[in-house]
């Protein structure tokens, strides 16, 4: 008889969804930190497993991040199936491409659905935030983002994200008091899962992670391992698709 030998990626995907509140776990090989070719990977398998949850009638809410831009290269169009693309927040202080705004229009064109885009200021006071809220087209989108039933997003290490986004000293300096250590929808948080900090801009916010929509969780590389713990303890994710080395790291620390 043959026995199929069960690989060591098959393995660390049986025991992680034993041991995390996940339905669903995907390992592809390598570290993301160490070679673009696993990012593509992770965008190649985050894309695949989307085809799983989409319908014609899916509206999927995104992230930015160059691990979401990976995801909307590798994403194809479906037979019949037309999602509808947004963006989870307006802009985080992002670089243009790997805005949420821009992964949802290279979504969209991939699989030939449509995209709706709140065009916001990346981050604004309090009054003019108030009054933004109150914009229809605003309204609109953020209804949209309320009745998704898939969300994809990044997650990123605290100071890596800070340090991109230009965050002035004094919020760095925060954050690292505060021993931040993950960062996910625009929401700085520590080991404990606890927020620290949270952009002021416009979308989607925690609340809205209810659980009658799908949430994958993409992310690789070594440097993403604490934020990664950290995220469970913070938020909630139904399907998990990471590399090799988060997922060497999360069987051993759960
Ligand atoms: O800025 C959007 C975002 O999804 C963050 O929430 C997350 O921390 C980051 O991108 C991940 O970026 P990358 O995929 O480039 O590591």
């Amino acid at each position: 008889s043959i026995m199929r030998e069960i690989s060591d990626l098959d393995h660390l995907e049986s025991q992680l969804k034993q041991s995390l509140p996940v339905s669903d776990v995907k390992v592809v090989s390598g570290d993301a930190d160490q070679s673009e070719e696993v990012k593509s990977l992770l965008g190649q398998a985050a894309a695949q497993t989307l085809t799983q949850y989409v319908h014609d009638e899916s509206i999927v809410t995104v992230t930015g991040g160059s691990t979401l831009a990976a995801v909307a290269k590798h994403m194809k169009p479906l037979n019949q199936i037309r999602p509808l693309f947004v963006p989870a927040r307006g802009g985080l202080g992002d670089m243009h491409e790997y805005q949420a705004s821009s992964i949802c229009v290279q979504m969209a064109k991939q699989m030939n659905g449509s995209y709706r885009l709140l065009y916001v200021p990346d981050t604004v006071g309090h009054e003019v935030y108030s009054k933004m809220m109150e914009e229809p087209a605003v309204k609109d989108v953020i209804s949209l983002i309320r009745q998704a039933d898939i969300v994809i997003h990044g997650i990123g290490d605290a100071l890596k994200m800070a340090h991109r986004r230009k965050a002035d000293p004094k919020q760095l300096e925060l954050l690292k008091e505060k021993s931040t250590v993950g960062e996910a929808f625009g929401y700085y948080f520590d080991q404990k899962g606890k927020t620290i900090h949270q952009l002021n801009s416009i979308g989607m916010t925690k609340e809205h992670l209810t659980n009658d929509k799908t949430v994958m969780t993409v992310a690789g590389g070594t440097s993403k391992c604490e934020a990664i713990s950290a995220f469970f303890k913070w938020g909630t994710s139904d399907v998990l698709i990471i590399d090799e080395a988060i997922a060497r790291h999360l069987v051993k620390h759960i």
